[in-house]
């Protein structure tokens, strides 16, 4: 398993894996929410903000993160490499990309949602802590901080 920073000529492997997960993201329920996707994740990869984990040159885990506002904006691991370490492994490799002063910041669901049972576990687990209720997309999600 590598984990790199993603490029242009990984985007079609990259949204290979966006589409499989998408049910557990909202914003991403449309054709043209899509495509903006897309182009969104392409300019992550031109700022160098873009995270992949390749196994066998296959994209088994993506981050999107943004080091001016020490935020982790997207994670998802392909569901057959689950519990492997892979998340946490391109979480390690951004820190390394953020400022070291600065709390990391992260929205994920809110407790009691299905969908957020993993995302939230795992955060936990990697020291995050639970903070302010807020909305994205008009869904409502939770912050979750990483105190430095
Ligand atoms: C959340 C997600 C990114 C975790 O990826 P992952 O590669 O499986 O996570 P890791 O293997 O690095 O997990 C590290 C630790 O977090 C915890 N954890 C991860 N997934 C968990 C789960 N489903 N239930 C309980 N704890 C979990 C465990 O403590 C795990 O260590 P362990 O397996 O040794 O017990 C993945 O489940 C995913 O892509 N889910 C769908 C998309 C999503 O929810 N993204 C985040 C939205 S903000």
């Amino acid at each position: 398993m590598k984990i790199e920073l993603g490029r242009a000529g990984d985007i079609d492997d990259w949204m290979r894996l966006v589409d499989q997960v998408k049910e557990s993201f909202p914003g991403l329920e449309t054709k043209a929410a899509l495509e903006e996707h897309r182009n969104t994740v392409l300019e992550f990869m031109r700022e160098g903000s873009a995270i992949c984990a390749k196994s066998e040159d296959m994209i088994v885990g993506t981050l999107l993160f943004s080091p001016e506002r020490n935020m982790l904006c997207f994670l998802a691991v392909d569901a057959t490499y689950r519990r492997q370490h892979v998340a946490e492994r391109m979480v390690s490799y951004m820190l390394t990309f953020m400022d070291p002063q600065k709390d990391v910041v992260v929205t994920t669901y809110r407790e009691g949602v299905p969908e957020g049972i993993a995302a939230r576990a795992f955060y936990k687990r990697l020291g995050f802590a639970e903070g302010q209720l807020c909305e994205e997309f008009g869904s409502p999600v939770q912050q979750f901080v990483l105190k430095r």
